[in-house]
C-alpha cells in the first residue's frame, strides 16, 4: 500500500530515487529529498509491503498533481508495483486533482494508464 514518506525512510527513499535518470548526482538527489521533506507542495509516497519497495514522488500545484518520480527496487520490478502506485495515487486524489506526469515519468505513466 501507499504510505506517506517520513524521515525514518530517508535512506531507502534516497536509494529508490537514485534510480531516476534526473537524480543520478548526489547533490541533485539530496536537493530532491530536501524538497520532499521541506516543501509543502512536494509529497513523496512509498510502496510498503513488509519492506519499502517503491516510491512515487509528486508536486501539488493548484488543481494538479504532477508525478515527478516513480521508482521500484530492482529485485521487485515487473510485478505490477509501479502500475499500482500510479493507480492508487489516482484513486486517492483523482477526484480532487488532475494527476499527470512530467517529462521524466511520462513514458511509464502512460504505460500504466494504458494497462488499466
Ligand atoms: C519504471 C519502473 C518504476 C517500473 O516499475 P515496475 O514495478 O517494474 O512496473 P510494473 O511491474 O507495474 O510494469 C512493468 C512494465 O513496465 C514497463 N516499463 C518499465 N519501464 C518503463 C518505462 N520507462 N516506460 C514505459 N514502460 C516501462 C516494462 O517493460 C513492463 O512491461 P510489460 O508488463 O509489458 O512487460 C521501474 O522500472 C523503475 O524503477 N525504473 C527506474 C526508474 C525510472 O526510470 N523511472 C521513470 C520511468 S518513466
Amino acid at each position: 500500500m501507499l504510505v506517506k514518506y517520513k524521515k525514518s525512510f530517508e535512506k531507502i527513499a534516497m536509494g529508490l530515487l537514485s534510480f531516476m535518470p534526473d537524480a543520478k548526482e548526489v547533490k541533485t538527489l539530496q536537493s530532491i529529498i530536501h524538497s520532499y521533506e521541506n516543501d509543502d507542495n512536494w509529497k513523496l509516497f512509498l510502496w510498503k509491503e513488509e519492506d519499502v519497495l517503491g516510491a512515487i514522488g509528486t508536486r501539488f500545484e493548484d488543481d494538479k498533481i504532477i508525478v515527478q518520480h516513480i521508482s521500484v527496487t530492482p529485485s521487485h520490478r515487473n510485478q505490477g508495483i509501479g502500475k499500482q502506485m500510479v493507480l492508487q495515487l489516482k484513486d486517492q486524489f483523482g477526484d480532487q486533482y488532475f494527476v499527470c506526469p512530467n517529462e521524466n515519468t511520462e513514458d511509464f505513466f502512460q504505460y500504466s494508464l494504458a494497462k488499466e
